[in-house]
């Protein structure tokens, strides 16, 4: 087992959250600038896993009214509305050299946790097919093919309704 410590981000975080974007994503990854926006605009909606004072994990977020969250713009956090009914996840990563010790499921409690508090409908993201089953063991559904190309890559949608 890893110690680790899960927090809310703070400006002090963009450039270990920025390592772990690079670690874990390719084209698809965000930019050091969106991570800072993101970091800037909704601290509340953006968690990250530390050990021994290192970041090794993150999950990051918008909140909007919409359900169509293909919109690019909204990575920048343009038509991110923190009182929106809806979390859009947009990263979830842990570092290749911690995986497979539940920091990510760690990382979604935490979310999902928040998420309730802040009395969010749902949270909704796009994946990978190879991840489908993984956000289902987290409870979410399959809402169908997105429209999006993000990064070159095809792009399944995923919710998870926290209110019923
Ligand atoms: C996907 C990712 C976040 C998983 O992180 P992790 O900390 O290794 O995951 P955990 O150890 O918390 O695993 C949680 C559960 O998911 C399962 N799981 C982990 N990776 C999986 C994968 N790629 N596919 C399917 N299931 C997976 C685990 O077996 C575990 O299941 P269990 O609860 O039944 O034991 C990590 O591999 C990663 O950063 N990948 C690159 C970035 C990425 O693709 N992010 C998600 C898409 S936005």
């Amino acid at each position: 087992m890893v110690d680790i410590n899960i927090r809310q981000v703070n400006k002090h975080d963009v450039d270990g959250c920025y390592r772990t974007e690079s670690a874990c994503y390719t084209s698809d990854g965000a930019t050091r600038e969106k991570i800072l926006k993101r970091t800037e605009l909704f601290p509340e909606g953006f968690l990250i896993a530390e050990s021994g004072g290192r970041i090794i994990g993150l999950i990051n977020s918008a909140s909007t009214d919409k359900e169509d969250i293909t919109d690019e713009k909204l990575k920048d956090m343009v038509g991110h509305v923190k009182d929106g009914r809806n979390m859009v996840i947009f990263s979830l990563a842990v570092l290749p050299e911690f995986q497979g010790n539940g920091i990510s499921k760690q990382l979604m409690a935490g979310f999902i946790e928040v998420s309730k508090a802040l009395k969010k409908e749902k949270i909704l993201l796009i994946c990978k097919s190879e991840l489908i089953p993984y956000y289902q063991n987290y409870g979410f559904s399959y809402g169908g093919k997105s429209k999006s190309k993000h990064g070159g890559f095809e792009w399944y949608e995923m919710y998870l309704l926290l209110k019923v």
